[in-house]
């Protein structure tokens, strides 16, 4: 059997990263080192299962500790990198921005570093073959209106806090690979949805809400729209990008999945509707609601919202042959399911500060403004 190739993995105790690091762990190619720092948006229980998996290796530290990241290096010579470790909460982002510079901005900048460093005194194929790849969001491209979609020529024109920290982090990429020819690639995708969500983002929220008869929070008129892709079909692609992307290139990725926030709230409420009907459901039940749709309220606006996000991924499509392969529909269902499976996994990561979080965003947004017939 060929050997493994060892990858350093960062981020890869929280949603994508757990998922991409079960996917490369699974694929028997890969063993991964995935450092990471356990910050609240990770959860122990996520990859608790493969703790002593030959394939996989857990570092706890912080991207930032330069002095950490270089023995690493050292110690497993790793073939790449695949970098996703950040802050992702655009609301926590307004909230305070501190832990997104420092991260996401500082952290990359570290990250860069050590990597430029440990490459350059690499020699022949080890060298040419090694890769540093950036997992980056399209929220750097800003917000489109009605019409138009995000390629990898679209501008930056990040709006919030968290996404001004990604597109610097982007740039500094970009110059590391322009200045010094480190062999860097970005990828720059959409909205994510998918098992081992934390559940401060908006599906797992409005899931898990409904389930305990909650009121589920829609920001504005409920009229912003993402572009959502199930988490399996971009780690695919980040794995894709990875093994046979272009250095210096850029990759856009999405499904093709618009929806306004309104109707994936209903969607998510439809399908519980039939999975967990309200009538089997404690909290539901005893207040008589038919649809969980009833649960569904009108808040304070994010400030800056973004309007529209829309990906056109013909470059990963045309250079790799990448394609999304979840529907939104199963995915959804299938997102849905798992949440109801692992209730152990859901209280973890509903303990600790985020009853606080939730505390913070909610109660300042004041009461619903208007109720949904
Ligand atoms: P997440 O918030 O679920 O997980 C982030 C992980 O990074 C956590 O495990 C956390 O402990 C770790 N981390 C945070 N700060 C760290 C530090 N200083 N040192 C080491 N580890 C640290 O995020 P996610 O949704 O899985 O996103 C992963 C990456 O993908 C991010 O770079 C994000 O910008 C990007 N991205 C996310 C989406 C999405 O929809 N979730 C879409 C496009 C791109
Ligand atoms: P979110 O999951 O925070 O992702 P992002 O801001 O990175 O796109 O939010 C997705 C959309 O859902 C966004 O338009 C904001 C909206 N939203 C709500 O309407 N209510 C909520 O409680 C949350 C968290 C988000």
């Amino acid at each position: 059997m060929a050997e493994k190739r060892t990858v350093l993995v960062t981020g890869g105790s929280g949603f994508i990263g757990t998922n991409l690091v079960r996917s490369l762990v699974a694929s028997g190619e890969y063993r991964v080192v995935n450092l990471d720092a356990l910050t609240y948006a990770a959860n122990p229980l996520s990859l608790a299962d493969l703790a002593d998996h030959p394939g996989y290796v857990f570092v706890k530290g912080n991207i930032a500790d330069r002095e950490l990241v270089t023995s690493l290096f050292e110690k497993y010579q790793p073939a790449g990198v695949l970098h996703l470790a950040a802050e992702t909460h655009v609301d926590r982002s307004i909230v305070s921005a501190d832990d997104f510079v420092q991260t996401n901005v500082v952290g990359t900048y570290s990250m860069l570093e050590a990597a430029r460093r440990y490459w350059e005194a690499l020699t022949g194929n080890r060298k040419d073959s090694f890769r540093f790849l950036h997992v980056s969001t399209d929220e750097v491209f800003g917000s489109l209106g009605a019409e138009g979609y995000f390629s990898e020529e679209t501008p930056y024109a990040p709006n919030s806090p968290y996404s001004a920290s990604k597109a610097a982090s982007d740039h500094f990429v970009r110059a590391y690979q322009h200045t010094y020819g480190l062999p860097t690639l970005i990828t720059n995708c959409s909205n994510n949805y998918g098992p081992y969500q934390f559940p401060e983002k908006v599906i797992p929220l409005m899931i898990l809400n409904a389930l305990s008869g909650k009121p589920l929070p829609v920001y504005g008129a409920g009229a912003n729209v993402r572009d959502w892709i199930y988490v399996e079909d971009h780690c695919r692609a980040v794995q894709l990008v990875f093994e046979e992307g272009k250095p210096g290139e850029t990759y856009v990725v999405g499904a093709g999945n618009e929806r306004r926030n309104i109707d994936l709230v209903n969607q998510i409420c439809s399908i519980l509707d039939e999975i967990a009907p309200p009538a089997e459901v404690h909290p539901l039940r005893e207040r008589g609601l038919e649809s969980y749709s009833e649960l569904i309220k009108f808040v304070a606006d994010r400030p800056g919202h973004d309007h529209r996000y829309a990906i056109d991924s013909a470059r990963i499509t045309r250079q790799l042959g990448w394609q999304a392969e979840v529907g939104f529909e199963a995915g959804l269902r299938r997102t849905i399911e798992w949440y109801l499976s692992n209730p152990e996994w859901v209280d973890k990561a509903s303990g600790g500060s985020y009853g606080e979080w939730i505390e913070k965003n909610y109660a300042s947004r004041g009461h619903a403004q208007e109720e949904k017939k």
